[in-house]
């Protein structure tokens, strides 16, 4: 049984002061709440005062990105000794965002998750087509790739979480439908299942993520293979968050 994980990226907002009210509202929101993960991934200068703000709580700590080096002269870049120095314990890595705007490619992010992973990180590893792609029936191909340049045996299963982001549903509004969620989900599932083997596979969290709201988690995660959300713009509105939290715990609690 896999525990569902529901996953915020942040992105690129929130002040401070609005970044320690958005947290205050999750950490009050789920604190009922069991049986999902939850994970926040803040800009990287709230990390340390966010960290304070969930301390004692249910609430993860990750960040949205880190340089593959322990240390050195990279100018403007973040290592992985730092993010787990400021309390973090996740990366997302290979965000559409980070391929599209700043070239990151499959070496590249092949030696960011191995850094992430060694540096006691869980690496979130963000994979996804665009609707061009999609449009031409080379989905399945472009996961594939995507998983094959950066995802091996030699990345320990237990440090690594997969998220389906189809490009054309990130901050669209258009959402994958459950079904087209899921048939790529079930395609990662085999594709571990090759790298790793079936037992292991069974055991990774695949997150959907791609205008995931409110009103669409439930069915969405309640998909075989969908394990979690990784969710952007409802994640900025801690009511939001915490409704697809709680659409989580529903279907934690539905038999399958
Ligand atoms: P969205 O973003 O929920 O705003 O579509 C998802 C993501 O980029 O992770």
């Amino acid at each position: 049984m896999r525990t569902p994980l529901i996953a915020g990226n942040w992105k690129m907002h929130k002040t401070l002061a609005e970044a320690s009210e958005l947290v205050k509202g999750i950490r009050e929101g789920v604190g009922g709440i069991s049986g999902v993960e939850v994970l926040v991934c803040p800009p990287y200068q709230h990390l340390f005062p966010i960290a304070e703000a969930v301390k004692g709580s249910a609430v993860k700590l990750g960040a949205q990105n880190a340089h593959f080096e322990l240390e050195g002269a990279f100018t403007g870049e973040i290592s992985v000794p730092m993010l787990v120095d400021a309390g973090c314990t996740h990366v997302i890595l290979g965000h559409s965002e980070r391929r599209q705007y700043f070239a990151e490619d499959g070496p590249l992010l092949a030696k960011k998750v191995r850094a992430a992973v060694n540096g006691g990180l869980t690496a979130v590893y963000c994979v996804g087509e665009t609707l061009e792609e999609r449009e031409s029936g080379r989905t399945a191909a472009v996961v594939e790739r995507h998983m094959t340049e950066a995802i091996g045996k030699d990345v320990p299963a237990d440090r690594l979480v997969i998220a389906y982001e189809p490009v054309w549903a990130i901050g669209t509004g258009k959402t994958a439908t459950p079904d087209q969620a899921q048939e790529v989900h079930a395609l990662i599932r085999g594709l571990l299942a090759s790298k790793y083997d079936q037992a292991t596979a069974e055991s990774i969290r695949i997150l959907y993520g791609g205008s995931v709201k409110p009103g669409n988690a439930e069915t969405l995660l309640a998909q075989p293979d969908i394990d979690g959300a990784l969710v952007g713009g409802a994640c900025l509105a801690a009511g939001d968050f915490v409704a697809i939290i709680q659409a989580a715990e529903t279907t934690v609690a539905m038999p399958s």
